[in-house]
This record gives C-alpha cells, structure tokens and sequence, in this order.
C-alpha cells in the first residue's frame, strides 16, 4: 500500500550493485488512515515541480482531534469544493492543520497573512528593473500557476484593493487577469485549493471587520474551531498531549488544563484579551518540569503571555491559585 520499493541496478564493469530505497511516502499513508482522508485524494494528477519542493510542510507535529474530525472535514471541503474556511479562537490550530493538511496531500502551501501590510504588489507581482523585461511572479500569482494550497490567515483583515482582485479568481472555474502584465489570463490550476481562517474573538485586536460579503459567498464549508478543554470541559486529550509534551505527570497537566479552561471561557467571554494555546501550555508545562513551581512558571509563561496589564495579569494569577493553589 503506497510502499513502493524501487530497485536501481548500477553496472561497473562486471560488478552490479542492487540498492532498495523504500520512499517516505509510507508515513504519509499511514497518516492518511490515522486522520480518516484516504479516500480524498488532493494531490491527483499533481506534479511537484522540483523548485516548490521546499513548500510541502514536512514532519508537522500530531493534530490531538478529540472526535471534532477536523482534518477530515477540512480535506473534504477541498475535495469537493476547492475551498474551506476556518473559524475559531487565537490558538485553536488552524494553522497548525492547515500545514498538516499540505503535508498529507503532498501539495505546496503558499501562506499570506492578511493582517500584515503586504501589498498588492507583493501578491501579485512586479516587473523588476528598467523597462517590462523581468517580471516576477508575486505569491497569488504562483499558486495560481502552480497550484497548491493557498492559505489566507486573518482573511478578515484583508485589505478592500486586494479582496477586489481575490474575488474572481475564488470561483473554482476561475482565472486571474494580471493587468500589470499586458493581462495576461491564468486559469487557477486544477490542484489550487484555497482556505481561508479567522478569528471571531479578536474584537480587541485592531483591523479586525466582518469578511467581505462577496469572498463569504465564495465559502461552501465553515469549519468551527474551538480549544479542547474550555469551562467545565476537560479534555483527557488534552490532558495528555501537554504531560507527553512537556514530560510532567498526568495530574500536574490536569491542572494546568484547569487553568487554561477557565481563563479560555474567560475569553470566550470577553473578559480577557488571549487565551492559552496547546503551545502556551506546553511552555507553562516544561519549566515545570525544569524544576519551577507551577505557580512560579504560569508566572513567566500563561500570566505573561495573556497582556501587559497589571490588572489583567492580577485575573489570570488569581485563577492560577484558585485551581493550583498557592
Ligand atoms: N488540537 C491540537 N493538537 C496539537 N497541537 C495543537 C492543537 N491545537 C493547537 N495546538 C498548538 O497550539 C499552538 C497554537 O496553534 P495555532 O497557531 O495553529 O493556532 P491558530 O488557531 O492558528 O491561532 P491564531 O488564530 O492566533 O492564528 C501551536 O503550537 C499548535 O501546534
Ligand atoms: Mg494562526
């Protein structure tokens, strides 16, 4: 199954030497049935260029799903419809499947973040140097060549000249116009899959607005993240995941998992500005594990990591001794 085993005979003068080399495509197999995406095939028909090679995620860390089937649900979408959105809190792990996700279908990611300034120039491409002789491709226009995963982060804070341009080409028969480039037409490849992600929560983060009605249309699935543990919710998942991690007993990181379920709902709330992510956790975790004690750890890692204010940081240690005590 997927274990192919190439034999290459090389012959020197009367000497032949048989190498066996089984490709690591093995892993990628297993990982497909661990996740439940066998029967998807994103990457059908897709040839890798060698230049884009450095762009397929490699060795992604374990996706912890607790039965919310997320990779399934995501790869799905792609399947079908060429294109996925996700919705959740800061640190759920969208962007921690996104990758996963590039990885188990052997396809490039081209990653765009759309909070940050980057401009349409950037994107799209620019002739470099005097006169129209060099002309760059930006990343938009690559992937669209090129195909892969194109993954918008904060879609939401996309700036209005660039969601103009997007619109078009986010229609699965669609094709970009480069107007920079005497309008040249690329169709979108036939293996270029778009997913774009967002924060609902991020009200206190400035840029934020609703998604632009017309790139909204353009989403057939919405797939809704949430932390494993939140509130009264305690994921045993969860729970392990941190004590592997970050090498401390299962009931230490229950507590630390106590912790960040409360302040998660605090949060979910409105009531604090950030909640803790697996990765925070596991920070909180392996200074624990260095010898600190969990109060004095959450001190440098979750308490610190919330916000700069005295007064939210008073919230997050009054939590912190409530559940672990002094
Ligand atoms: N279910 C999970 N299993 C394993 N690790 C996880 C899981 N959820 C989150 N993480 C880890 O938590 C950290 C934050 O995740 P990630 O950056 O993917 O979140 P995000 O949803 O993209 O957040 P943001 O909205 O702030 O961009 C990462 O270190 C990630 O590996
Ligand atoms: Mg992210």
């Amino acid at each position: 199954m997927g274990n192919e085993i190439r034999v290459r005979a090389e012959g020197t003068g009367a000497r032949l030497t048989v190498k066996l080399s089984v490709t690591p495509k093995v892993g990628v197999d297993s990982l497909k049935a661990k996740y439940g995406v066998t029967k998807y095939d994103l990457g059908q028909g897709y040839a890798l260029p060698e230049s884009l090679k450095a762009l397929v995620p490699k060795n992604s860390p374990e996706y912890v799903e607790s039965g919310n089937n997320y990779v399934e649900r995501i790869i799905r979408a792609l399947y079908y419809f060429k294109q996925a959105a996700l919705i959740g809190p800061s640190g759920t792990g969208k962007t921690h499947i996104v990758y996963l996700v590039s990885e188990l279908s052997g396809l490039p990611l081209w990653e765009i973040n759309c909070g940050l300034q980057t401009s349409v120039y950037d994107l799209f491409g620019r002739f470099v140097g005097l006169g129209k002789e060099n002309w760059i491709d930006g990343q938009l226009v690559s992937w669209c060549r090129y195909g892969g995963i194109l993954y918008l982060d904060e879609a939401n804070m996309m700036k209005q000249d660039v969601a103009t341009r997007l619109n078009p080409l986010l229609d699965t028969r669609g094709h970009l116009v480069l107007n920079e480039k005497d309008n040249e037409v690329i169709p979108r490849h036939p293996n270029g899959y778009v997913i774009i992600s967002m924060n609902p929560f991020a009200s206190e983060f400035a840029g934020t607005k609703p998604l632009n009605a017309a790139f909204r249309r353009r989403m057939s699935v919405w797939v809704d993240f949430d932390y494993l543990s939140v509130g009264a919710r305690i994921s045993k998942d969860e729970v392990d995941l941190i004590s592997k991690k970050a090498n401390i007993p299962p009931e230490t990181s229950e507590k630390i998992i106590r912790v960040a379920a409360e302040l998660r709902k605090l949060y979910k709330n409105g009531d604090l500005p950030y909640a803790p992510s697996v990765g925070d956790l596991v920070n909180w975790g392996v200074l624990v594990a260095d010898g600190l004690t969990p109060t004095a750890a959450a001190e440098e890692t979750i308490v610190a990591v919330t916000s700069d204010e005295a007064e939210i940081r008073g919230t997050v240690r009054r939590i912190v001794q409530m559940v672990i005590g002094k």
